[in-house]
């Protein structure tokens, strides 16, 4: 069941990079820093760090080895352990939260797409940060721009997730890594050498302990597993390609590795940027889109460097989205019995309608723009309820699942496959994932909802 009709990854290395093919993403480059910057900056960083260590990896690995003990998708790998009952609830989640993130992230990749653009034909060349606030304002809130972006960048998605899943996604990933790292190098040299850099440094990596807040912490946390591509079941689905004979943890830490650096690494070209052009770190989602561009303007070979890094940008974005897809099309390859293609065209075009109203944040419409009552944008909302909130409950879920239903002894079988393989830190998971991991997201979950209505 496992390899022949599902696929399965050509080596370790292929799932590690097919792994941080997922992880890395628009989650490093651009949520990353604008969460960051809209949460008071080095201790939110300081935040999401702890969480990936305690909570992160070890829910990395439990996800990991339930997708490879199953060989299924998050619903079929709930229900193989525990066929009856409301825990394969939690597989619907995953597979509800990825189409519902996927809506919002394709419009962002649908951004970087159009940048693309902008930088190969040389509308950044020479750009002030006011030319580029002008430009993205006017960039976002074409409605039908970005309609046509977001369903061009989900027809590639579709694409590639009906071809399947090792000789798609894997190809992909193996050009991306250096070369992304090679251009990021580039922009942290120069944004650290820019006049008043060390402002943006300070904002980053000096914490202020006076700005905690719940808020803080649950965006931090979050953020930790929206940029590990967790509690949603992407790993299950991603685990059920690796070979039982590799090791697991490792294998996983390298994700891990990979994933945290970026982010870090981002974060340091960002800031110091950003500030050192007198512009507002809380500025919300258009950052990233805001600072590059300046940035490349004032490098030397900017004009090839731009256009390359955010091609890099749709390929790391790419990566993102197919793994975004194929939870809910392998959902419906298993449990409905759907071709490959079938499934990946109905579940694309679900999330082509859910983000409609995303686009709609940014034009005219005064209700997408500000929601009543809430007042934010519904993208705003969407972001926050899907790739903090409900991330962090599957999460949760998750880790109880496999401490108390599966069993940490079980899921331990299958990590050392059957005791073959050391495993130094057994103990450690075994105590995160049952209760320091489930303690933490319920206090914090609990404070987060405690400050919401009192
Ligand atoms: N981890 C991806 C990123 O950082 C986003 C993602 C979230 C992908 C959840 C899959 C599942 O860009």
């Amino acid at each position: 069941m496992t390899s022949s009709s599902r696929g399965n990854w050509g080596s370790k290395f292929g799932f590690i990079l097919a792994a941080s093919g997922s992880a890395v993403g628009l989650g490093n480059i651009w949520r990353f820093p604008y969460a960051a910057g809209e949460n008071g900056g080095a201790l939110f960083v300081l935040i999401y760090l702890v969480s990936i260590l305690l909570i992160g990896l070890p829910i990395l690995i439990a996800e990991t080895a339930l997708g490879r003990f199953s060989g299924k998708n998050p619903v079929g790998a709930i229900k193989a352990i525990k066929p009856k009952g409301p825990w394969k609830l939690l597989g619907y989640l995953g597979v509800l939260t990825g189409i519902m993130i996927l809506s919002y992230y394709a419009m962002i990749a649908g951004w970087t797409v159009g940048y693309f653009f902008k930088a190969v034909t040389g509308k950044l060349k020479n750009i002030t940060s006011a030319n580029a606030e002008n430009l993205y304002n006017s960039f976002t809130g074409d409605t039908l721009l970005q309609i046509a972006l977001l369903t061009f960048f989900l027809l590639i998605t579709i694409y590639v997730v009906s071809r399947g899943v090792s000789n798609g996604i894997e190809r992909f990933a193996k050009v991306l890594m250096p070369g992304l790292l090679i251009i990021l190098v580039i922009l942290l040299v120069r944004s650290l050498t820019l006049p008043g850099a060390e402002k943006g440094l300070e904002f980053y990596l000096k914490p202020d302990f006076t700005k905690l807040n719940i808020k803080v912490i649950i965006s931090a946390m979050g953020q930790a597993f929206f940029s590990l591509s967790l509690g949603m079941g992407c790993m299950i689905t991603y685990g059920s390609y690796l070979r039982k004979k590799e090791h697991l943890p490792s294998a996983t830490a390298w994700v891990v590795l990979f994933d945290t650096s970026i982010a870090i690494m981002a974060g340091l070209i960002i800031f110091p940027a950003l500030l050192s052009q007198g512009m507002d770190p809380a500025a919300g989602e258009g950052i990233m889109f805001n600072v590059l561009p300046v940035l490349f303007a004032k490098i030397p070979g900017g004009m090839i460097f731009g256009p390359l890094f955010f091609l890099l940008l749709c390929i790391a974005a790419l990566t993102s989205t197919v793994s975004l897809l194929e939870v809910a099309t392998s959902y419906g390859i298993d449990e409905k019995k759907w071709s490959r293609k079938k499934s990946a065209l109905i579940m694309g075009a679900v999330t082509l309608l859910v983000g409609i109203p995303s686009v709609l944040s940014y034009s005219e419409v005064a209700f997408f723009k500000k929601l009543p009552l809430l007042g934010i944008s519904f993208f705003a909302l969407m972001d926050k309820m899907w790739s903090e909130l409900s991330l962090s409950i599957g999460a949760l879920f998750l880790a109880i699942f496999v401490g108390y239903v599966w069993k940490t002894s079980n899921a331990l079988k299958e990590i050392t496959w059957e005791g073959a393989q050391k495993f130094r830190f057994a103990a450690i998971w075994s105590i995160s994932v049952m209760f320091l991991g489930p303690i933490l997201i319920i206090a914090i979950l609990g404070m987060f909802v405690y400050n919401l209505f009192f």
